[in-house]
């Protein structure tokens, strides 16, 4: 652990333009510093560093933070790795601190742990290669073409057909059975301790480092279930874990791509075949914490999902999330009825590396199979398939890509732009005006947000008023959360604190994203009498608040006076009323 001292030392000592320049060349511009952003590819800058405030935004792909956020996010490096990194260049040293007795617990637990998984993948891998037990998964494996170096790479194993040989072995080995079954791997009835594993070819799981923290292991027949995994442990949170990222990394730093598949033998097919950037889900469908994961490592992401319905499902619910993201996407696809498997063993690597240099861009997978179940052949079809595709194109966020797109729709759907924005509500799309505009810096008349959200991070005093008026009634949606966390935050702050160290505590893309803008673009607040911006900014709500009044008697007017919704209306602008006229 690094002291938290030390922590705010380093952030003292070190610029953040000095930081950034050693990667990217700023020039100024008004109060910031302008550059290309090295977080996508641009050709007119839109990334700013703003020394004052020590906080980076791209108006571009909306990325932003501290030093430490920028260290971290260029170098792929964890927050610690980054505090070391920038006290080592600017002659700081650090002594890690001592742990509590608390933290030394949980640390002696988390080494009992990894030592459990050891001893179990040796265990189950001395099964698979010595003696009469490992024959039929010996056999197995042969079947399936896969020799000594491949199954020393994933450090297969095989579980043994018995009750208790695993638990038997723990034993042996001084290991503490309640450790185990906190992992999963063994059990305890009535009638003593039993194996999870049992008859099975086993996959040690492992994380980025290499360390073992789960298990799945594969039926050698045809029975049901085909897997079995550890259950969620504390070692082991599959919706956090990508399996093969060890095996992966170096490759995946190459080439600033991945590969990502869904099984096991998948990713040990294409291991195979000599291609090492692929990494597999365990036995669930890609969440955000994958995705993050993945964006921390690499540049550019395919899917290479099986050629069925679940696969495309897949494919396209993993399309969101890199939207979302903002991590270029592409689909691998693969003649119908292969999986990686069976594709590489009847087709040489080349050909596979055909497939991916033909991978299409996973928006455009999307809008052709839309299209393939509902053939834009009435307006009724193309309306569903506007709507089917409409969502899922607001989430892309490059404006060019975006015109692209929107270019080829219409295009294939053979409607005019027009009619398309028209029926995605006016031209504007909601949500992406942020990052879309480069000259999105608040100016007073802009976003009432905006300006409410610099006055409560810049006043101590606004806080306090913000605080007292209500938060809910001045933001909302992440605007609204951000607020509650930077409150939170700010309380333990002492008053000397920088609020670039937000940057740490704020986790959510969206929020860090609308942080740091207003971060690097709220200079012409720096001088003004708070409480005058304030009262402009309330005003503007009322305004507001007037008019959805107004909108309210008209949808009362069309209600039956008997209904709930009627009455909840009416309580509503009654609320909205009295407001009004305190003002
Ligand atoms: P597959 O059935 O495609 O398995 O499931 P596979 O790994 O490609 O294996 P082979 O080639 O058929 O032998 C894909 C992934 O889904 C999860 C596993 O992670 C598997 O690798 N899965 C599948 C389970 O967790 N449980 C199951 O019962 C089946
Ligand atoms: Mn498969």
């Amino acid at each position: 652990m690094i002291p938290e001292e030390k922590v705010r030392e380093v952030a003292e000592r070190i610029s953040i333009v000095e930081v950034v320049s050693e990667y990217v060349a700023l020039r100024r511009a008004g109060g910031n510093f302008l550059g290309l952003c090295p977080f996508h590819g641009e050709k007119t800058p839109s990334f700013n560093v703003n020394p004052a405030r020590e906080i980076f935004h791209c108006f571009g792909c909306g990325s932003g933070g501290n030093a430490f956020s920028f260290i971290m996010k260029i170098e792929g490096i964890s927050f610690p790795e980054a505090v070391k990194h920038l006290a080592k260049k600017s002659g700081i040293e650090i002594e890690e601190r001592q742990l509590t007795p608390n933290e030394k617990k949980n640390q002696d637990e988390h080494t009992q742990f990894l030592r459990i998984n050891d001893l179990t993948t040796s265990y189950y891998r001395s099964i698979l290669l010595n003696g009469q037990e490992g024959e039929p998964a010996r056999q197995y494996l042969a079947k399936r073409s896969v020799e000594s170096p491949i199954s020393d790479a994933y450090r297969l194993g095989f579980a043994p057909d018995r009750r208790d040989g695993l638990v038997k072995h723990l034993k042996n080995n001084g290991a503490d059975l309640d450790s185990a079954l906190k992992l999963g791997i063994v059990r305890k009835s009535e009638t003593g301790w039993y194996d999870l594993f049992r008859n099975r070819l086993i996959f040690p799981i492992r994380d980025s480092r290499g360390q073992v923290i789960a298990f799945a292991g594969r039926v050698l027949d045809a029975a049901l279930p085909k897997y079995i995994n550890s259950p969620e442990s504390p070692l082991y949170h599959k919706s956090s874990v990508l399996f093969g990222l060890d095996m992966a990394l170096p490759s995946i730093r190459i080439g600033n791509s991945v590969i990502i598949v869904e099984g096991y033998f998948d990713h040990l097919a294409l291991y195979r075949a000599g291609v090492l950037n692929v990494v597999a889900t365990c036995g669930t469908a890609l969440t955000g914490i994958h995705s993050s994961m993945i964006k921390r490592h690499a540049e550019k992401v395919y899917t290479l999902f099986d050629s069925d319905n679940a696969g495309k499902k897949a494919t396209i619910r993993s399309m969101e999330l890199f939207l979302e993201q903002r991590i270029p996407a592409y689909v691998i696809s693969l003649p119908p009825g292969d999986d990686p498997d069976s594709f590489l063993a009847m087709h040489p690597a080349e050909e596979f590396d055909t497939l991916r240099v033909k991978a299409r861009p996973a928006f455009e997978y999307f809008v052709r199979s839309v299209l393939a179940e509902t053939p834009p052949d009435s307006v009724d079809s193309k309306v569903r398939i506007i709507d089917e595709i409409v969502p899922r194109f607001r989430k892309i966020v490059d404006s060019v890509e975006r015109d692209l797109y929107e270019k080829e729709i219409c295009r294939l759907l053979g409607i005019t732009v027009h009619a398309l924005r028209k029926r995605m509500g006016g031209g504007k799309l909601s949500g992406n005006e942020d990052v879309e505009g480069k000259n999105t810096s608040i100016q007073p008349g802009d976003n009432v947000q905006d300006i409410l959200m610099a006055l409560l991070l810049n006043y101590p005093e606004a806080r306090a008023e913000i605080t007292n008026t209500g938060l809910e009634s001045m933001f909302a949606n992440d605007y609204l959360e951000l607020a509650r966390l930077v409150l939170a935050n700010l309380t333990d702050f002492n008053s000397s604190q920088r609020l670039s160290q937000l940057a740490e505590v704020i986790e959510k893309p969206e929020l860090k994203t609308l942080f740091s803008r207003i971060m690097v673009s709220d200079n012409y607040l720096a001088n003004v009498e708070w409480r005058t911006v304030f009262d402009q900014c309330s005003r503007s709500n009322e305004k507001k608040k007037v008019a959805s009044i107004k909108e309210i008697a008209a949808q009362l007017a069309v209600l039956d006076p008997g209904s709930d919704e009627y009455s909840r209306l009416l309580m509503q602008a009654d609320t909205l009323r009295t407001r009004k006229s305190k003002l």
